[in-house]
């Protein structure tokens, strides 16, 4: 396949297209990634020389480069988005431009060139908050979206449907619980407390920390959406979810006792606004019609996260400090834009 997948610099892109090198040797990758504060070319250096694997830094909402490049295109993943709900709340606009205009755009010039394959990476945000006896939610519930984040989100998803129902266009949806892994840009929790605690700091829990999230290892991530693309009924939506549901306050503790670090370590902060209660995911349609469901226990998965972090620090610590934006501004290679970028023969 020849697969355009887009803000594969950031963390689940990244390791959406590590995941995919490795199963698909033969398949073709071309990367669209603005590279914004979230964008790190550094998660792809092993790729650097992949004849498989291009780079082109640009951005989802510019329609001529997005018309080029979608040309025979087998598939197109979409990842790239404003992805942090803290960010959401302090500068909205660009969630707007990029996760709906964005999200527009790429769907038109799928259409607009012989209605290519597209599947839309989305989030359980869309649906809500839920009360702790709620049913989990499926994809049945009705969208909720509270933040401007998960509002931008959810415009995108109804904007896929569209295009499926008015257009004809092949499309498919996932809508997942809360991530982590390799590569997530330390603002998210689990990267923020494991490198502050790294770095000898306190990790700042919001509110009483009595939030409950649903936690899901990346790569079961990337499996579940290699099902979809391959096994999955177009037109149709998947609810992805770990079965890992905890409090921040419980996953702090757990953090701090594998760190080996005490509960003074836990600075109580200033709640978020609107800070949805609990997410939770039923994912038994993805289970049931293509047999997927998480591989990675939240024990294995926190380790290896942890060791991760431990065993990268460069890489966090330039992130943290900002100087990877210096660096590759200056040596950025493979950053091309080619006009037939899947010409070259298999
Ligand atoms: P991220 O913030 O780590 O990465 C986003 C990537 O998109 C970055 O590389 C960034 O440079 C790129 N990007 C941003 N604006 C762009 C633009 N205008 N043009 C091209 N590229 C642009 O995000 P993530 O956590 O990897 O999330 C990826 C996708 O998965 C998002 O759509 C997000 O909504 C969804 N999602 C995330 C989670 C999670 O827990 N992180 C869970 C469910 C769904
Ligand atoms: O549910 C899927 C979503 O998960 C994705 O769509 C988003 O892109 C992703 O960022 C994530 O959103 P959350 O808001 O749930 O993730 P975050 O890591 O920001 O926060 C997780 C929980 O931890 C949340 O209840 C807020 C809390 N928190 C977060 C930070 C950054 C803290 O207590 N302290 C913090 O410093």
């Amino acid at each position: 396949m020849k697969i355009l997948v887009t803000g594969g610099a950031g963390f689940i892109g990244s390791n959406f297209i590590h995941y995919w090198l490795k199963k698909y040797p033969e398949d073709d990758i071309a990367n669209l990634d603005a590279l914004t504060y979230a964008g790190n070319p550094e998660n792809l250096k092993e790729h650097e020389n992949n004849s498989r694997y291009t780079f082109i830094k640009g951005d989802v909402c510019d329609k001529e480069l997005v018309n080029e490049l979608v040309k025979g295109v087998d598939a197109i993943v979409h990842f790239a988005a404003e992805s942090h709900v803290d960010r959401s709340i302090l500068g909205p606009e660009v969630f707007v431009r990029t996760n709906v205009l964005g999200t527009h755009n790429l769907l038109e010039a799928a259409r607009q060139n012989g209605n290519i394959r597209f599947h839309h990476v989305s989030t359980d945000e869309v649906f809500g908050s839920l009360g702790p006896k709620d049913p989990a939610f499926s994809e049945t519930t009705p969208y909720n979206p509270r933040s401007s984040y998960s509002a931008s989100k959810a415009a995108s998803d109804h904007l896929v449907r569209a295009y499926y129902h008015t257009h004809g266009l092949p499309v498919t949806i996932s809508n997942c619980s809360n991530n982590y892994g390799p590569f997530m840009f330390p603002e998210k929790m689990i990267p923020l407390f494991v490198t502050n605690l790294i770095e000898g700091k306190k990790v700042p829990l919001y509110g009483d920390g009595m939030n409950i999230r649903d936690w899901l290892y990346v790569e079961d991530h990337c499996r579940a959406i290699d099902a979809i693309i391959n096994k999955g009924k177009i037109g149709e939506t998947y609810c992805i979810g770990g079965d890992s549901e905890k409090t921040n306050k419980e996953l702090t503790q757990t953090i701090l006792n594998l760190m080996e670090k005490g509960e003074e370590m836990i600075e109580f902060v200033k709640d978020r606004p609107g800070h949805d209660l609990r997410y939770a995911m039923d994912y038994s349609k993805i289970k049931n019609e293509l047999g997927w469901e998480p591989a990675v226990s939240f024990d294995q998965g926190l380790k290896k996260t942890i060791d991760w972090y431990k065993n990268n620090q460069a890489w966090w610590t330039n992130v943290k400090s900002g100087e990877y934006l210096e660096y590759y501004k200056k040596n950025l290679k493979n950053s091309i834009l080619r006009k037939s970028l899947f010409s070259r023969q298999p």
